[in-house]
């Protein structure tokens, strides 16, 4: 990124002057698809790509929101905190400061220019991107940078569930919160509990696949699948102690399972129960350095995403077929939300080059369109720089 430009359009836009550079990472998951808000453990881990933002404090109570990438400008009063469908992205700041405030922490005027290198509506979730970049530059310019992490993170989930109004679990926010280089983070999101993985895959790297199919639809269809869940929970509850569908072991699945009469309802629980128990056998692959086991896992839960939580679409699934075919690749599955958006390949380093033109070419010609390919490390949380 280059911050002296983005500094100059800044200066440009609100006058000469000091001002504070915050950057906030995308995040990748590695597994634990659509558990977080079924109280399941989940693999993600920020990367290196991600929103910078410049940000100056102001004297009075109007903030001014900018963006590089998205040709709209927003202006509002702390007073005036609501959500607006035509502010578009501003209702992501808006949210954070609605909250901020709600939770009892100081906020205040500021000029705000921010700018991602990577695209909107990836799947690499550039909206808590967002969330964790303006809670962040509130914490350092008006509360002394004394709000836990944690906390910021808490904030972002609930200005994206109650402000924007998607039901997003957790685990976006936190890994970009807490995100540490090179570590994946296992995070159980039934009680925020987490612990740093290594993440060492030897002579592999992940690399990162985006369909270029924008996530149309992605937030009404992601409500849906929460639905189910709570569908199946509710019924389950009827028949065994739990309270969330990840407390239920495979066994325990397979012995209630045929309450579930419905069939989605049947298929979304059992996606649910198994991917959760494929993370604590991915963690220990990881761990172990078993990287084989892991690529395979990654097969599968593509595949249980695909089948059973209907969530990949036909550009993921040919994507993921197609880097699957990749003869130094030892597994790839759609990550984040799904319904497009990107996909994650485990591919040996030094056959990156030609896994990329063979995936590319592969997927041009039977999609369509070009997809695209970013290699970056696993990197730090959201920070001022
Ligand atoms: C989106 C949500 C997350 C999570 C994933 C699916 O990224 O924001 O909370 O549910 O989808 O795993």
């Amino acid at each position: 990124m280059d911050l002296i430009k983005l500094r100059s359009k800044f200066e440009e836009l609100y006058g000469k002057g000091s001002a504070q550079t915050f950057f906030s990472p995308s995040r990748i998951n590695i597994i634990g698809e659509h558990i977080d808000y079924n109280g399941g453990k989940v693999l993600p881990g920020a990367i290196e790509i991600g929103t910078y933002g410049i940000v100056r404090k102001r004297n009075d109570t109007r903030v001014l929101l900018s963006s590089e990438n998205i040709d709209l400008k927003i202006e509002v009063d702390l007073s005036d905190l609501e959500y607006e469908p035509n502010h578009g992205w501003g209702n992501y700041p808006k949210g954070v400061l609605y909250f901020m405030k709600e939770y009892g922490h100081k906020i205040g005027g500021m000029e705000v220019l921010i700018k991602g290198n990577i695209p909107n509506g990836a799947g690499l979730s550039s909206s808590a991107s967002v969330e964790l970049l303006i809670a962040e530059m509130i914490n350092v310019l008006y509360n002394k940078g004394e709000i836990p992490t944690v906390e910021l993170v808490k904030i972002g989930q609930k200005a994206e569930n109650d402000f924007v109004g998607v039901k997003c679990g957790i685990m976006d926010q936190f890994a970009i919160g807490m995100g540490k280089k090179d570590k994946a983070i296992l995070l159980d999101t039934n009680n925020l509990e987490y612990k740093y993985i290594n993440m060492e895959l030897k002579d592999h790297i992940i690399v990162i696949m985006n369909t270029n199919k924008r996530r149309e639809l992605s937030d009404s269809k992601y409500n849906e699948r929460r639905k189910e869940c709570e569908e199946a929970l509710d019924i389950i509850k009827e028949y065994i102690e739990v309270d969330n569908l990840c407390d239920l072991s495979t066994s325990d699945f397979e012995e209630f399972k045929n309450y579930l009469i419905k069939d989605n309802i049947r298929n979304r629980a059992e996606h649910v129960v198994y991917e959760n128990h494929r993370v604590n056998i991915a963690t220990k692959a990881l761990i172990e350095g078993d990287i084989l086991k892991l690529g395979g896992l990654l097969i599968e839960s593509h595949n249980s995403l695909r089948d059973l939580y209907d969530v990949t679409g036909v550009e993921l699934d040919q994507i993921v077929d197609s880097a699957n075919e990749f003869q130094h690749c030892i597994g790839a599955r759609m990550t984040g939300a799904g319904f497009g958006g990107c996909a994650i390949a485990i591919v040996k380093s030094d056959k990156v080059d030609e896994f990329i033109q063979y995936v590319g070419n592969d997927y041009k010609n039977r999609i369509g369109y070009e997809a695209e390919f970013y290699v970056t490390g696993i990197g730090d949380g959201t920070r001022e720089i």
